[in-house]
């Protein structure tokens, strides 16, 4: 396994590093210092053509504010907090509201916009990079000095495995993910409504027109969000329905069942790229970039409606009156332990 350093650019003074990790078939990551972001991952398709199969921007320099999160940590909490408030013990928590009216992916400065401290290592069998980052105490309004250690692997069997943990000392909120956009047509050649996807999961968590949960979960047999028979994801996405008009497209949680089986599985016929996902976390919020920004992706063009999925495993995004807070809470002492592992496959 092989892990190269190289210097990018500069934000604010300071050194973005990309590492390239990369195993002996040329399966890989591209990853910053800044915001954990992934810029890059590299998979074979059914003829060993390496391409990439994540949202890239052209511009380094457009990372910095990372309008649409590409690829990043997201943190202290992914999704949103409605109103930006929440209760915890007895203390009402205000958080700033850089998502319309509430509250998303950890405020202005989350850790997606931070530099973090890097280690490598790499032997025969895999090569990690580990993101330490100490979130102090009030940190973008969370309570608690957090110490967060997030590591991205890769190993032999084209897998890309990323574990976070985290412990506070002081009770407070914590639910991290990656915001990776998904394309396994690879470098964002078509859109990704014929892509196949599959998630075991029968519920989603119904939102309100500020897409923040209700507290209510909705059955999805038989609806455009059943996904437990693999089916394209442009089959119904136009579909008539209130959830998905909220959305303007696919922008929920989906309650993943339990075991240790795939949970989701994205599979691109014509590429034979197939990517299944295994995770310990509860839900599954999925976005099917229903509002792309305008900055130029690597590839010299603008991102169109439905070119990638954000898959996004985490526990649910919080309503109004504490509505999912439990989920997202991690006590005093307590450690915050999740994993989510992709495995990249072809299937001819
Ligand atoms: C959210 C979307 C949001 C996107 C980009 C997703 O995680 O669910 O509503 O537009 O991130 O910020």
């Amino acid at each position: 396994m092989e892990i190269l350093k190289s210097l990018i650019g500069e934000f604010d003074n300071k050194e973005v590093e990309s590492y390239s990790l990369r195993n002996s078939k040329g399966f890989g990551i591209n990853v910053l210092n800044y915001g954990g972001i992934i810029t890059d991952v590299l998979v074979p398709d059914k003829n060993g053509l390496i391409e990439n199969v994540v949202m890239k921007y052209k511009d380094i320099n457009v990372y910095k504010e990372n309008p649409s999160y590409y690829g990043a940590l997201i943190g202290r909490t992914s999704g949103r907090i409605a109103d930006g408030k929440v209760i915890i013990n007895d203390n009402l928590l205000e958080f700033n509201k850089n998502y319309g009216i509430n509250q998303g992916h950890g405020g202005n400065i989350g850790f997606s916009k931070k530099f973090l401290n890097v280690i490598t290592s790499a032997n025969e069998d895999e090569a990690y990079i580990e993101f330490d980052y100490l979130s102090p105490s009030g940190e973008e309004g969370y309570p608690g000095n957090l110490n967060l250690k997030v590591r991205y692997t890769i190993t032999e069997e084209d897998e890309l495995k990323l574990s976070y943990r985290a412990n506070s000392d002081e009770d407070t909120l914590v639910n991290l993910t990656n915001h990776s956009y998904f394309n396994l047509s690879g470098n964002c050649k078509e859109d990704i409504l014929n892509h196949h996807l599959y998630i075991d999961s029968d519920f989603i968590i119904e939102v309100n027109e500020n897409s923040v949960p209700t507290g209510d979960i909705i059955e999805i047999g038989g609806t455009p969000f059943d996904f437990t028979n693999p089916k394209t994801i442009g089959r119904d996405i136009e579909e008539e329905d209130y959830q998905l008009n909220i959305g303007q497209g696919y922008d929920h949680c989906w309650v993943l069942n339990g075991g240790n089986d795939v949970k989701i599985r994205l599979y691109h016929k014509e590429s034979g790229r197939q990517m299944d996902v295994y995770t310990n976390q509860n839900s599954v919020v999925l976005y099917t970039l229903n509002f792309p920004d305008e900055e130029l992706l690597e590839w010299n063009k603008k991102p169109n409606r439905r070119d990638a999925i954000a898959i996004e495993t985490q526990s649910p995004p919080i309503g109004r009156d504490n509505v999912f807070v439990k989920y997202s809470l991690l006590k005093k002492g307590e450690e915050y332990n999740k994993e989510t592992i992709y495995k990249f496959s072809i299937i001819k």
